[in-house]
């Protein structure tokens, strides 16, 4: 059910439910971070493997603080430069955090969304909540209440903020003595980082600028029902495709036509491939965008893993 009353989305939460809840970013799916069953139900809805920790959304930085063994200086200067907004701090988590919250594991994510909505949720509620993307595990991420309900079904409560301004996942970066280290790509990016904190790369990642994997970069992931290929020209296109596209299309293909500039492409790219997908065809083609600069680092991350093979 779709809704606009956060009093009623609260006291869902309060009463250990779920509840759907937009972002900058995309629809998280929302629970009490501090109650082991409602995150379980989370994980349950999502089909997701319980290794594959969550991220904790808060509506200060006093309750970012509570959730994490120390809140360094580092956080707090990342923090007062970055939130509210698309960006997730991963830190050795406090002894009040669930374990199930983390995947087994002694840290936690936590971001501050930008969105005013996310935000009187949380302080309704009274408390952290966690917010996996509101989307069946592997597939597309919700940028609008109806995607949330297309995913997860109509039982679902959703908390309706209308489309999501930014379009895809928030920058994920584990926060160490060294400095930071991205683990997902997001619209901040690295040169933004570097002017707070140093970019550490990972001994494990020689070839420096490759995100590290962290348990939820599966290859494949954000992606269509349809096969789906990325593609550098659009001179010959089969007959049964889609193609998904900044440049002109051929005469006559069934194109999705995407805007050329990077914040603008990401705001629209997942309601693109759902649209591809709904057009049923026997491929989606994606124009693979040339484009520099840490949006277009992103989105081409979410494209590469999209299209592909599993
Ligand atoms: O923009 C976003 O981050 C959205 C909105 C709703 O806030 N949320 C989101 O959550 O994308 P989710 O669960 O779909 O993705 C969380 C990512 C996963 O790749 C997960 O593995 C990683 O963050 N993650 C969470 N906790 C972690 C931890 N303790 N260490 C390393 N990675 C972690
Ligand atoms: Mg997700």
């Amino acid at each position: 059910m779709i809704t606009s009353d956060i009093q009623l989305a609260a006291d869902e939460l309060s009463r250990g439910g779920l509840v759907a809840f937009p972002t900058e970013t995309v629809y998280g799916l929302g629970a009490d971070a501090l109650d082991e069953n409602a995150v379980r139900q989370a994980f349950a809805l999502k089909g997701r493997p319980a290794h594959n920790p969550l991220i904790v959304h808060v509506s200060s930085t006093e309750m970012a603080s509570r959730l994490v063994r120390k809140w360094s200086e580092t956080a707090e200067r990342i923090a007062s430069r970055f939130w509210p907004g698309p960006l997730t701090l991963v830190l050795p988590k406090a002894d009040r955090v669930p374990s199930v919250v983390t995947g087994g594991g002694g840290t936690v994510a936590i971001r501050m969304p930008d969105h005013d909505l996310a935000r009187s949720l949380i302080e309704s509620f009274g408390g952290p909540l966690v917010g996996p993307s509101a989307n069946r595990s592997g597939t597309i991420s919700p940028t609008t209440a109806a995607h949330v309900e297309d995913s997860l079904g109509p039982d679902i409560l959703v908390l309706d903020g209308g489309p999501c301004p930014r379009g895809i996942e928030s920058t994920v970066i584990r926060l160490t003595e060294a400095g930071a280290e991205i683990l997902r790509p997001g619209v901040i990016g690295a040169d933004e980082l570097a002017e707070i904190v140093p970019v550490v790369h990972s001994e494990r990642e020689p070839t420096a600028n490759a995100p590290l994997p962290s348990p939820g970069m599966l290859k494949k992931h954000y992606a269509p029902r349809t096969p789906t290929r990325l593609i550098d020209d659009l001179g010959e296109l089969p007959g049964q495709a889609v193609v998904v596209c900044i440049s002109e299309p051929p005469a006559g293909s069934r194109a999705i036509r995407m805007p050329s500039d990077a914040s603008s492409y990401a705001a629209r790219l997942y309601a693109a491939l759902r649209e591809a997908d709904e057009l049923a065809p026997e491929v989606i083609l994606i124009e693979r965008p040339t484009g520099s600069g840490p949006i277009w680092d992103a989105v081409r991350d979410r494209l590469s893993r999209a299209s592909a093979q599993n």
